[in-house]
């Protein structure tokens, strides 16, 4: 254990480590857990030193924190990844090409889209995490998912220590879901994403509530600042700020049932809200069917579920992640028992 670890002070002598260091200002729901290591890598060549000179895997990569529950300590190595750099590529008439580091700030790299007028991004304004997470889940938000501005991704393939192109297709892309999360779940790191905007916009302002937010703030010219000024403004009333209240957002995904199922659901409760789902299928509003199980704006003690938005549990300050999880498996037997609906969940459990 001694020489290993003196061998990864030899090799990342470069990089930043920090021993038994609570992870609590690196995720947004806020929980402490002490990582043995923790190792803040800040270029991508420091993936292929780490992973060629010292076997051990990590116990976790980290990137924004915003879709984790972190339940316990972690033993051995946590990698932060911290690669940084928005670049413009490559234009061509109706595009940008933007390469952007996995490092940095999803909603620092829409501001800078939307000051540069690189349009596509903004329905996803203020979305917390880094841009290397985002493809992991294909972020999505009022009528927009990722995987529709996106052209292509670098990744480093831990065992057969290289970087690796991946193209959209290549990602599988589906709602919450990619082949990261999947087939390549913890056999590979996003380095930098290169993202395909549009020269000119095609505003995406279906989503119900943002053309109301565009009438309230009376916009007369919709512009990529005008949409994003409208969905921040909504975000910011229905979901918690992470910085003041610890949340991962939507803790469950919305979940696909048959129409056959959803309609006899609507017999019992007509007001049920669902979607088209694909053929003969139907996406549920989770957060109504969780605010029907009485749980919204639910408190035991320093956690709970957030008022204004049951989809999202919340960390008022002290809570430990054994305890959100403990809530998640009730809502989950609540809603299987009343609804015969089984959520998933959309963070990932650490
Ligand atoms: N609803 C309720 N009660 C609630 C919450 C929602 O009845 O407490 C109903 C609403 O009235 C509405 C419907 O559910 O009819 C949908 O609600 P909302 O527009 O808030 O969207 P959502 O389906 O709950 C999804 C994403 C959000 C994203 C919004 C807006 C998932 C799991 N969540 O939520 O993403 O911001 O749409 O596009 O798909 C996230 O992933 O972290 C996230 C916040």
């Amino acid at each position: 254990m001694y020489d290993s670890f003196r061998t990864i002070l030899r090799v990342l002598c470069f990089v930043r480590i920090e021993l038994n260091k609570d992870l609590k200002p690196f995720n947004t729901f806020g929980l402490s857990s002490v990582s043995e290591r923790l190792i803040h890598l800040s270029q991508p060549a420091e993936l292929d030193e780490y992973f060629n000179e010292y076997r051990e895997l990590p116990t976790l990569v980290l990137g924004g924190g915003s879709n984790m529950l972190l339940t316990r300590d972690l033993p051995g190595t946590t990698l932060r990844i911290e690669f940084p750099g928005i670049e413009l590529i490559h234009e061509d008439s109706d595009h940008y090409y933007v390469k952007v580091g996995a490092g940095v700030v999803w909603h620092d790299f829409v501001l800078v889209a939307i000051s540069k007028g690189w349009a596509g991004v903004e329905n996803l304004s203020l979305i917390p995490g880094s841009v290397g997470a985002a493809p992991m889940q294909n972020i999505g938000a009022y009528g927009v998912e990722i995987k529709e501005v996106f052209d292509s991704l670098d990744a480093f393939i831990i065992e057969d220590k290289r970087f690796e192109t991946f193209s959209k297709n290549d990602c599988k892309f589906g709602y919450r879901e990619s082949v990261f999360k999947r087939e390549l779940k913890n056999r590979a790191i996003i380095s930098s994403v290169t993202f395909k905007l549009n020269k000119t916009p095609k505003f995406n302002t279906s989503y119900g509530a943002i053309d109301a937010e565009l009438e309230r703030m009376k916009v007369s010219e919709v512009s990529i600042k005008a949409v994003s000024d409208a969905v921040i403004a909504i975000r910011q009333s229905k979901l918690p700020d992470p910085k003041k209240i610890g949340n991962s957002g939507s803790f469950f995904k919305n979940p696909v049932i048959t129409t056959s199922h959803f309609n006899v659901l609507k017999e019992d409760f007509p007001e049920i809200v669902g979607y088209e789902g694909g053929e003969g299928l139907t996406k549920v509003a989770a957060g109504w069917l969780i605010e029907k199980a009485g749980y919204k704006g639910k408190r035991i003690g320093n956690y709970g579920v957030h008022d204004r938005q049951a989809l999202v549990l919340v960390n008022h300050g002290g809570a430990t992640g054994a305890d959100v999880l403990a809530l998640s498996d009730e809502i989950i037997s609540a809603i299987k028992s009343q609804f015969k609906i089984e959520l998933e969940r959309e963070v990932n459990i650490i």
